[in-house]
């Protein structure tokens, strides 16, 4: 029987709560210290998060957000879909600023590799859901799909590139012409292709354990690991908003599952939460600004950041519209909150703490970093003056294809400059109450606030 013993190492998960861009990387960033591991258990590429720091600005997609510390190992977990060329790209951009992963970066043997076949497949498919295309929904379909093609199994891992890479480009050749037959995309360089690819995955070899074990390994070594997830809980394959979701498990559970290490291990769970809500791609956002006009506006590739930087030179003016819509242009604007992976424009809509509750219920989140709340002093200059916080959802008289409507209740309003403080004590006292407000539906501590874009910009409990 395997028992625990006095050094055993414990791992923390930490997830998003909403449609992701909650700044995860902000809080990791602050927590990342205190641990030995930062791991990832979801997704891929289609992750983005940037973060300021004394060695320039990262933006990091697929390398786990820990990378800055010198000491913290990098884990990239089975649940994970790999893109190897972008993996490479990374890398390359932190050599640049003088961070290297090599030695600390470790893939596991059953992590699924993208390829090209599922790029392409993304960008002639993802449009309904509004994906990020970079193939993920395809890789995750293979893997679950198991079939083979010309007699090679479809779904290639990470441990393929070790023990059979001729196989490998064999069976991504061929999963490449029949998705190009299957959808008759033209003008694609096939061998141009599958040469970059081979080179990505010779690149990326050197990262990949063959160790099932590797997590456990450390765990039983008194590893402290952080799982940090990607993407957020409302994108969950499963329990989000289906079918406007993303492809894998991003719940905390999951972290269990696609992080290579039993749940014995877990400790506590810590989620991530924007005071001012956005999401990017289809689907339901009860409590946007505008409601359907502003999905159909973020819809597509028109209305760019420079598009509405021409079209509406005076942003903080909008702040004062009757016109919610027109407000939400002005807090993506003035928030800066545009796509990190792809650019597309944020759908913004108002803190919904019903959401919230039920969500730190399903993954009992035990404590909780608040995102962004120096932007909620814009509110001061809108016509209310009041914060909106979506407070409960009336589901009277909708059915199940409906949206509920949101009961927005109005918060006092502050407009104090908070973006020097440091400590949760110091913040105004109607930006204190609203965290009470969190604490008590969340059920889960408030631990962390963003009152700035820069790593220190954290008023912490003291
Ligand atoms: P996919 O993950 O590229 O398949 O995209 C599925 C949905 O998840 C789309 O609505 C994307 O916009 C969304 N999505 C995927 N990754 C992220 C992320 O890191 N942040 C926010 N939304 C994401």
């Amino acid at each position: 029987m395997h028992t625990s013993t006095a050094q055993s190492g414990f791992a923390d998960v930490l997830i998003g709560t909403q449609f992701g861009d909650e700044g995860k990387a902000k809080a990791v960033d602050h927590l990342a210290a205190q641990y030995d591991v930062v791991a990832r258990y979801n997704g891929g590429n289609n992750a983005g998060h940037t973060i300021d720091t004394h060695k320039g600005r990262f933006a990091l997609h697929q390398v786990p957000s820990g990378v800055i510390y010198d000491h913290v190992q990098l884990y990239i977990g089975s649940g994970c879909v790999v893109n190897p060329a972008k993996l490479l790209e990374e890398i390359s951009s932190l050599e640049k600023v003088g961070v290297s992963v090599r030695g600390r970066l470790t893939i596991s043997p059953f992590a699924s590799i993208i390829q090209p076949s599922h790029i392409l497949e993304d960008g002639v498919t993802g449009g309904a859901i509004g994906t990020t295309k970079s193939g993920i929904g395809p890789a995750y379909a293979d893997r679950a799909r198991r079939t083979s093609l010309d007699g090679q199994v479809v779904n290639l891992r990470a441990v393929d590139l070790l023990n059979n890479p001729g196989r490998v480009q064999e069976s991504a050749r061929a999963s490449l012409a029949e998705v190009i037959s299957r959808y008759s995309i033209p003008g694609i360089n096939q061998e141009e292709m599958m040469r970059a690819f081979r080179e990505a995955c010779d690149g990326i070899r050197e990262f990949v354990t063959p160790s099932p074990t590797f997590l456990v390994k450390k765990a039983d070594a008194g590893s402290k690991i952080l799982f940090e997830g990607a993407q957020a809980a409302l994108l969950d394959v499963t329990s989000g908003t289906v079918p406007f979701v993303t492809s894998s498990s991003t719940v905390a559970g999951a972290a269990f599952v696609g992080g290579d290490l039993p749940p014995r291990y877990h400790r506590r769970t810590i989620g991530v939460a924007k005071l001012i809500m956005s999401r990017v791609g289809n689907g339901p956002f009860v409590s946007e600004f505008g409601g359907r006009r502003s999905e159909e506006y973020c819809d597509g590739k028109a209305h760019t950041r420079s598009y509405e930087e021409s079209t509406y030179p005076d942003p903080r003016s909008l702040l004062r519209s009757g016109d919610p819509f027109e407000v939400g242009v002005a807090l993506r604007m003035l928030g800066g909150e545009y796509g990190s992976t792809t650019g597309r424009p944020r759908r913004m809509g108002s803190f919904d703490l019903e959401s919230l509750e039920e969500i730190s219920r399903m993954n009992a989140v035990d404590a909780l970093y608040l995102t962004k709340a120096d932007l909620l002093t814009l509110f001061s200059e809108t016509l209310a003056g009041t914060i909106p916080v979506t407070s409960y959802y009336d589901r009277v008289g909708t059915s199940e294809d409906s949206a509920p409507r949101p009961i927005v209740e109005h918060r006092v309003g502050f407009n104090e400059d908070i973006t020097g403080v440091r400590s949760i004590a110091d913040l105004p006292s109607a930006m204190q109450d609203l965290i009470d407000m969190i604490e008590q539906r969340s059920g889960a501590k408030v631990e962390g606030v963003g009152v700035g874009p820069k790593r220190e910009q954290l008023a912490l409990r003291s």
